[in-house]
């Protein structure tokens, strides 16, 4: 595996492969890889000749409250992890690299629409930046296909909607949530956790699939369903940010005409954000 910082050299090796008629990968990350990451790499192995995964802790995407400064470093680890998988090219630029003007960059890309609510709502400004840095990573591979984890739903679906505004010229593959024995969706955040906590969180889930359950069973009263989730994480010891069944390519309030759903949750525990989504079908 190579690992480059350098924009120049990273250009010039994925411009080498395209001449030899290789196709390429890319899995955008923010490092301290666990096994969601690695089957995000797994993935993307079997659909090009050649994988490259990002690391960079973007700036851009966290709000002035956020953990930034905090968010774990685990480069050694991941550089180890990202190897034993024959990951061809590990991307790991500086902020400078990727701001040469600076944060406060004239040019970004917003997807208004699909990034309102949910995570975009609390949290203001995060998917402009997920979309600037996406962007500025698809300019820099020009990957043939890019994949992201639905664990982050939203992302997902914002990133599937700017490809698509904007031409890019890459495919996007959603990966499945990959979840601890408890049913813990995996995140970098769970090593926030205490071990108390980690008790607590699986409610998350739990809750989530309760749900599903209800309206597989024919249950569309969402107003109901929604309320009933938040006070079971309440109950649980969480914080509820939002609870929401949505359409699933839409992200839209769900009504009675659909039949695609998705289940989007976000709650704090402790100081800890989790998120984590269930899609159901109806
Ligand atoms: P990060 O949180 O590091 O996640 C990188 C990718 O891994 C995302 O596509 C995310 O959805 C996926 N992922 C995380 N946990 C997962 C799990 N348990 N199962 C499957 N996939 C999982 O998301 C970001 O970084 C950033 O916003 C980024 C897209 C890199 C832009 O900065």
């Amino acid at each position: 595996m190579q690992s480059i910082t350098e924009i120049k050299s990273l250009r010039s090796q994925v411009k080498a492969w395209r001449q030899a008629g290789l196709s390429v990968a890319l899995v955008p990350t923010m490092g301290n890889l666990h096994r969601g990451h690695f089957s995000l790499v797994e993935k993307a192995k079997t659909l090009a000749d050649k994988v490259v995964v990002s690391i960079f802790v973007n700036p851009m995407q966290f709000g002035a409250n956020e953990d930034l400064d905090s968010y774990p470093r685990t480069l050694d680890a991941d550089k180890q992890g990202l190897a034993d998988l024959e990951t061809d090219i590990l991307f790991i630029p500086s902020v400078e690299t990727i701001y040469p003007n600076g944060l406060g960059v004239q040019s970004f890309v917003d997807v208004p629409g699909i990034s309102m609510g949910y995570c975009g709502g609390s949290r203001p400004g995060h998917f402009k930046g997920v979309a600037t840095v996406v962007t500025k990573l698809f300019n820099l591979v020009q990957p043939d296909y890019a994949c992201f984890g639905e664990k982050d739903f939203q992302q997902l679906q914002v990133v599937k909607t700017m490809a698509t505004d904007l031409s890019i010229p890459v495919e996007i593959i959603g990966v499945p949530t990959m979840r601890e024995v408890s049913g813990l969706a995996m995140s970098s955040r769970n090593g926030y956790l205490s071990t108390e906590e980690r008790q607590t969180a699986p409610v998350l889930f739990n809750t989530l699939k309760h749900c599903a359950q209800q309206l597989e069973n024919g249950n569309k009263d969402f107003a109901t369903l929604e309320s009933e989730a938040k006070s079971a994480l309440e109950d649980a010891g969480l914080k509820p940010d939002y609870f929401s069944i949505a359409q699933r390519d839409t992200l839209k309030a769900a009504t009675l005409e659909d039949t695609r759903f998705v289940i989007l949750a976000a709650a704090f525990l402790g100081s800890v954000r989790l998120i984590d989504n269930i899609q159901v079908e109806v």
